[in-house]
Parts: C-alpha cells; sequence; structure tokens
C-alpha cells in the first residue's frame, strides 16, 4: 500500500521525506544482497535499527506529543513512581543491588524511578541503561543530566548485559520492538511473508517458511491442539526466546518486570485474530501499512506473553505474576502516590487525574497493557501482583 492508500495519515515533512528515501535505498541495497527478497523480521530490524538510519537510531522525535506515540513514562511521572515502589520492595529483599532498565526511551522512566527512591531512602547501587540505540543513548544522559544532576552519578549506560546482576531489571515497550515474522497458514504448510522491491514501492509475498519459523508455528498450534485455520496470518517473534534468555543469564537475583501491550497464546493465535497484532505508528496516527515512511514511523507488534513465561521457566526463572497494567499500578503503590492529590490546585489535579486514566482505564492503557514479572531466587512476590494475578492464564 501507498501512503496515498491511507489518506488519514499527515504527509512527512520535507527533512523527514528525504530521510525515509535513504531508508529505502538502504533496504533496497539489502534485499539485492539477499536476492531480491527480506524476511519481514529482516526488512522491520533494518526500518527501525539500521545504523544511523532506522526509525530508533537515527534522529527523529518518536516519544511524546511531538512524535510519533506516547509510552506510559511519557504519559505521567505516576507510572514510574508506583514501579520505583516495586523496586524497593525487590530491592530490600535482596539487601541492595542495581536497577538494570533496557530501552529507556527519553530517560523519563529512569528519572521518575530514581527521584522516588531518592524520596524513599531507597537508591539502588547503580542504575544501568542497556540502550540499542546511540542516538538515544545520548538523548538520555542530556536529559538525566539536566532533571536530576543530584542523582546523575548512580546511572552508567552498558554496551552488553552485565554478567551477574542482582536487584531489579525493567523493560518497558521493549519486547514489542523486537523484529516480528509474519506468516501464513497455507493449506500443505506455513508460508513466510517476504517484503521486496515491487516497481519503487515495497510489497510483501508469500514464500515457503524456512524451517526454523515453520517448526515454531507447528509447535504453537500443537500447544494449541488444532491447526490455525488455512489462510490465517500472524506474527511471531522468533527473537524473543533468546532475548529472555539472555536475560535469564543475566538475572542471579531479583525480578525482571516486562512491561507491554500483549495476551496470552491463545489469545494471540485466536482464530478470529488473523491479520496479526503488528502496529504502525506514525505522528499518532497508528495504522497496519509498515510498507510505507520506511524508517520515519515505528513498527511495534504485540507480545505473547505465555513465550515469555515460557522461555523465562527454561531458563530456570519462575514467574512472579502476570497482571494488566491497572492491577499492577493500583495494587503496586498508585494509592501511596496519590496521597497528596487533595492539596494539589485544581489544575494539577485536573492533569493528574486524566493521566492516571489514561495508564489504568481498560479503554486505554489499563487493560491491553501487561506486567510480567520474572524472578530468580528468593524474593517475595512484589505487592503490584497480588490484587489480580494472572499467571494461570498463561
Ligand atoms: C518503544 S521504545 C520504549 C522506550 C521506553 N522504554 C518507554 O517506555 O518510553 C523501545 C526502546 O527499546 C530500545 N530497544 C529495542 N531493542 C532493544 C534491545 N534488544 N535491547 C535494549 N533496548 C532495545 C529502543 O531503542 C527504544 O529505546
Amino acid at each position: 500500500m501507498q501512503q496515498d492508500d491511507c489518506p488519514m495519515l499527515p504527509r512527512p515533512d520535507a527533512t523527514s521525506a528525504v530521510h525515509s528515501v535513504r531508508v529505502a535505498e538502504f533496504i533496497r541495497a539489502r534485499m539485492a544482497d539477499a536476492n531480491g527478497s527480506l524476511s519481514f523480521a529482516e526488512y522491520m530490524q533494518h526500518a527501525l535499527y539500521a545504523p544511523g538510519l532506522g526509525y530508533y537510531a537515527a534522529g527523529s522525535t518518536k516519544f511524546g506529543a511531538d512524535g510519533d506515540f506516547v509510552t506510559a513514562p511519557e504519559v505521567s511521572p505516576v507510572f514510574g513512581r508506583v514501579l520505583a515502589r516495586q523496586c524497593a520492595e525487590v530491592l530490600a529483599d535482596v539487601h541492595g543491588g542495581a536497577i538494570l532498565e533496557y530501552g529507556a526511551g527519553s530517560g523519563k522512566l529512569a528519572r521518575d524511578i530514581l527521584e522516588t527512591l531518592a524520596r524513599l531512602d531507597a537508591l539502588p547501587e547503580r542504575y544501568e541503561i542497556l540502550e540499542v540505540s546511540a542516538e538515544l543513548q545520548e538523548r538520555q544522559a542530556r536529559y538525566l543530566r539536566a532533571e536530576i544532576p543530584e542523582l546523575i552519578s548512580h546511572v552508567s549506560w552498558l554496551d552488553g548485559p552485565p554478567a551477574n546482576h542482582m536487584g531489579v531489571v525493567i523493560a518497558n515497550e521493549v519486547l514489542d520492538a523486537l523484529p516480528v515474522e509474519r506468516f501464513v497458514r497455507g493449506g500443505s504448510g506455513i508460508k513466510q511473508l517476504r517484503v521486496i522491491d515491487d516497481g519503487g514501492a515495497f510489497a510483501v509475498v508469500e514464500a515457503p517458511a524456512p524451517d526454523r519459523l515453520s517448526n515454531a508455528v507447528l509447535a504453537i498450534e500443537a500447544e494449541l491442539g488444532q491447526s490455525l485455520p488455512v489462510g490465517f496470518v500472524s506474527d511471531i517473534s522468533l527473537g524473543l526466546p533468546g532475548w529472555v534468555a539472555a536475560l535469564a543469564d543475566t538475572l542471579q537475583h531479583g525480578v525482571a518486570f516486562l512491561l507491554d501491550y500483549g495476551v496470552t497464546r491463545r489469545e494471540y493465535y485466536a482464530a478470529e485474530r488473523s491479520g496479526g497484532w503488528l502496529r504502525c505508528h506514525f505522528r499518532h496516527h497508528a495504522h497496519n501499512d509498515p510498507l510505507i515512511l520506511a524508517g520515519i514511523q515505528d513498527l511495534t507488534a504485540w507480545v505473547d506473553f505465555s513465550a515469555v513465561a515460557e522461555e523465562g521457566l527454561n531458563s530456570g526463572l519462575d514467574v512472579a505474576g502476570y497482571s494488566a497494567q491497572a492491577q499492577f499500578l493500583l495494587g503496586g503503590g498508585l494509592d501511596a502516590e496519590m496521597q497528596e492529590f487533595g492539596s494539589l490546585p485544581l489544575v494539577s489535579q485536573l492533569e493528574l487525574s486524566g493521566q492516571v486514566k489514561t495508564l489504568t482505564l481498560p479503554g486505554a492503557m489499563g487493560e491491553h497493557f501487561k506486567c510480567i514479572g520474572l524472578r530468580r531466587g528468593e524474593v517475595r512476590t512484589p505487592s503490584a501482583f497480588r490484587m489480580a494475578d494472572r499467571t494461570h492464564t498463561l
């Protein structure tokens, strides 16, 4: 589909349009290297992470009102303040330790967590950030130096996961940014969707799925106890198990809080969900065409949380809890963080109640977003999971 087929999308400005042409040229060159087509996951990898070019690797605003989408830490500092209370519980059980945040975005979540832990007198030994985008690393450092100069000495950026992490791991909307394969259930096997250049525009074609993809989909069907309907289209992140296994290698003692929009495997591959879970975000317009606006729109796929739990268990972690974001926040200290509400000026009350509604209402972020806790070692179940744990549904 061309952008003309999505008339509701705003036009990119001239600089972004030129940048997108460069990204598309880079992707076409990779296609030529690979005999004319890329798997969808390879296309997504280049569109998001091609060095200096991809959506997360280049300099567009991305987060917040002037960007393309809003994440929970961008909606309200209350999100990070509640998460900080959960960190404090885990850090107390681990008797110290550090916080490791994957994919820290603008740096707002790090600021809110550190400020809150300083207020609660529960600062971690270190706050480490593992961020694949060099551009975002620089942006985070600038932001945190300006916002929390008194706490910046706690923060460092890592090149890879630390060997022996004790404490907390946080990843908010990182799993949804991992590339996914797109597949179709054929009558006699699984087909892979591959991206080609069709006369100057990207298009998808079906090809026989390589063994790794085919086996992964057949394993899902075996677990569901039935074949997916012929013609069923969906997504699967083949990189997710490796990401969780690497996290498990890192986490020696403590809890990882992984927050994202997602569902259980049964919901993910329900017959009526043909079409999959990939979404694109451009200037606050969500749409379904990943083949346009290369490198200047976000591509994101909902998370199969059963896959996260499964790989966590395979890697020796246990599931500390799985809750919708609303219950996670309500159970995790939202009330304590709202105690000053009555003494705030009316305008701040209105602003804050709007933010809390966005974070917790089912039609906003409250139900679609989930948090899964993966744990290693002796740590009490974080209080946020005690209100409405759904681990049994995974
Ligand atoms: C959707 S943004 C979320 C940013 C931030 N956590 C927030 O909630 O606002 C995804 C972030 O994950 C980063 N990222 C993607 N893959 C990653 C990986 N494998 N390891 C660490 N960070 C990653 C991106 O560069 C980006 O900062």
